[in-house]
């Protein structure tokens, strides 16, 4: 069995403009998912996971849309993170042309599925990963992230960024914009995150930001804008100015909400961080439920966080140095 793991992320800035060919900045951070990938001796795949923010599960199937097993309807997470999982290991088919091969694939993380922390990338790279190991073959991070790219871009119809998968398998801060994919400098940034313990369906949330953006003029002006703000951003992120950061990222969320992407619970955690004195806080990751990040050096924005209604989970994220990492 090879085993690997891969760390979520939070986006600093640029989610949403990134899928029109604006830069955009995410951050690495130390929260995991890891996956071992061991190869059967028939053809099938079976799926192990659990805490992905649902009950431990096991299935079974002989891998293929078609094949899939009835699942729970309120497990339409699950799902999506199938999804991932199928179209990560016909990746790892396809880099070992090993068409037919069957794998027990078993997945632990603790990030919460769809919540804006980059779980579908972080499993999609760890799962290529451990996958592609099992089969004698170990990928460079370029590929590696390419692979996991194409994951995503066929799980989103099409409708997906370079961004999460650059920045899980390299780790860091990095900045993506069309298929340029780099590091960053970063200073020890004083990320917290709140989390309402919801989700948001990242195909449908793009695909409302594009019908936006087709309909009015002033919705790509705001996509640009959002461009205009990542810019400013790197400079901010380069002079370790973390004040200024904290500033653009008010800008950045505001712009998202106009977008149609916040929600009221991702409002209230905001409003929440800043009241509690956070240099900036924003929404992180597709909206629509899930996750802010805000800078706060003070304990002040967790304490004030646990007690807003509608925030499930505060936490301190640190920056996770490392991409992917291998494990056995
Ligand atoms: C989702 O984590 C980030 C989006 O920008 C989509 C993408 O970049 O693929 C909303």
């Amino acid at each position: 069995m090879a085993v690997s793991s891969a760390p979520g992320k939070v986006y600093l800035f640029g989610e949403h403009a990134v899928v029109y060919g604006e830069p955009a900045v995410p951050c690495a951070i130390e929260r995991r998912a890891r996956v071992g990938v061991e190869q059967r001796s028939d053809n099938k795949l079976r799926i192990h996971a659990e805490d992905l923010s649902l009950d431990g599960f096991t299935v079974e199937y002989a891998g293929g849309a078609n094949d899939r097993p009835d699942i729970d309807a309120s497990e339409s997470l699950l799902n999506a993170a199938m999804g991932y999982i199928d179209s990560a290991i016909e990746q790892v088919r396809d880099v070992t042309d090993e068409g037919d091969v069957g794998f027990d694939v078993t997945i632990e993380s603790d990030i919460p599925l769809g919540a804006g922390l980059g779980s579908s990338a972080a499993v999609a790279v760890a799962a290529i990963d451990a996958g592609t190991r099992e089969l004698g073959t170990t990928l460079e991070t370029d590929e590696l992230a390419d692979r996991a790219y194409r994951t995503e871009h066929e799980v989103q119809s099409g409708q997906a960024s370079r961004a999460d998968t650059f920045c899980s398998a390299t780790g860091g801060a990095v900045r993506v914009e069309g298929e340029d994919c780099r590091s960053l400098e970063a200073p020890d940034l004083p990320i917290v995150v709140g989390f309402d313990g919801g989700a948001g369906d990242t195909g449908k949330l793009v695909a409302g930001v594009r019908e936006l953006r087709d309909e009015y003029g002033f919705a790509a002006d705001t996509v640009d804008a959002i461009g205009d703000v990542v810019r400013n951003g790197e400079q901010a992120l380069a002079d370790g100015d973390v004040e200024e950061l904290g500033r653009l990222m008010d800008f950045n969320h505001g712009l998202l909400s106009a977008l149609g992407v916040s929600s009221r619970s991702l409002d209230s955690m905001v409003w929440a961080a800043r009241d509690a004195g956070a240099h900036g806080a924003k929404l992180t990751g597709a909206g629509g439920g899930g996750c802010i990040v805000a800078l706060d050096p003070t304990d002040e924005t967790e304490t004030a966080l646990s007690y807003t209604p509608g925030c499930e989970d505060a936490f301190r994220a640190a920056l996770a140095e490392t991409g992917v990492e291998r494990l056995e």
